[in-house]
């Protein structure tokens, strides 16, 4: 797409030869492919902390949207959408909130007052939001939403050829055919659900996330990253190798997503884990993996800690590009 169009409110049509879409940090790697990368430092992790200001700079004449995250894949943290959206109604600005990971069970902490912070369209300068229906809304993989503001918002995903030699072409999405049998599902368990059953989880998986970061903070040399507010913890450590911990801890049996820049692993809450049994072993395991990364500082040689420690040894990143191409073309080919 050599050419867009953008309108805010009000504002004639602007046709932009090169768009730009300002991520706020830590964003999913999906937005990064199509904005101009740079970092709002818009969240509280510290490690990535810029003053709004310096965002601001970032804003140029082809700037269209800015992205903001509630919460962040990473961390888990909660972007301040409100100043973000300051931001955005004072350029002009289109604001798309990312709710594809925890943002799901945000709306019912709101409703029963367990969150303060504002992130949805109660923000006048909110324009869409994403939301994974199949990670906590427990729908078939493969189905999401995204919700507009207004219909004057929405067309503008819309793809319509008048001139095609088959026929007038128009399709809600960027992708053709879909199958109605995915649609369904997701209907009939957002039905199951309900507003109750949704708010019901929510609630155990807040007291649950609340738990796990305060046991989490008496494990000496362990640090929680930011203040999570949903469904994502991270952890990191000055004191001892991480991915010593993660790699004991998956071990152990845990499902964690390891992160990079700095080393860090963040583990993902699902209702899985308010099962008594995994309670209580989580905050167990974790306190026997931190002990086994303090005793054994330098088995580093198997495991996550091996993979990543040789990646970041590999001064030339486009060998590391190469090796994740050979494993993409192995799950491809015979
Ligand atoms: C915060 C966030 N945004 C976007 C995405 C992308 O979602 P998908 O891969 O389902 O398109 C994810 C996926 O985990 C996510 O966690």
């Amino acid at each position: 797409m050599d050419m867009m169009e953008s309108s805010m409110a009000g504002e004639e049509t602007r046709l932009l030869k090169k768009h730009d879409t300002i991520p706020s940090s830590n964003m999913h790697q999906k937005y990064m492919n199509t904005s101009s990368g740079c970092n709002s430092g818009s969240n509280s992790t510290n490690m990535n902390e810029e003053p709004f200001l310096s965002f601001e700079k970032n804003i140029n004449c082809n700037t269209i949207c800015v992205v903001g995250s509630a919460p962040n894949f990473s961390y888990g943290i909660i972007d301040d959408i409100e100043k973000l959206s300051e931001i955005t109604i004072k350029h002009k600005l289109y604001l798309h909130v990312d709710c594809c990971l925890g943002g799901f069970i945000l709306p019912f902490l709101k409703k029963e007052k367990l969150l303060k912070e504002k992130f949805d369209f109660e923000l006048e300068g909110v324009t869409s939001i994403s939301v994974d229906t199949h990670k906590y809304g427990y729908t078939p993989k493969g189905s999401s939403i995204i919700l507009y503001r207004n219909s004057d918002v929405r067309k503008y995903q819309y793809y319509i050829n008048t001139e095609w030699d088959g026929g007038i072409y128009a399709t809600p999405t960027i992708s053709g055919s879909k199958s109605g049998a995915i649609i369904a599902c997701t209907w009939t368990s957002l039905m199951y659900h309900g507003i109750s059953g949704y708010t019901k989880i929510a609630k155990k998986l807040d007291l649950l996330r609340s738990l796990y970061v305060c046991e989490s903070k008496k494990i000496d040399g362990l640090d929680v990253i930011g203040n999570p507010k949903s469904t994502v913890i991270a952890y990191r450590s000055d004191k001892f190798d991480i991915y010593l911990v993660s790699s004991k801890m998956i071990e152990k049996g845990w499902n964690l997503n390891i992160l990079q820049n700095p080393k860090s692993f963040h583990l993902c809450l699902t209702n899985l884990h308010l099962i008594n049994q995994a309670k209580n072993d989580f905050i167990n395991d974790l306190k026997e993996s931190v002990q086994y990364a303090k005793i054994q500082p330098n088995d580093n040689s198997k495991g996550t800690a091996a993979i990543y420690g040789m990646a970041k040894n590999v001064p030339d990143k486009s060998i590391v590009k190469e090796v994740a191409t050979a494993y993409l073309d192995s799950l491809t080919e015979k």
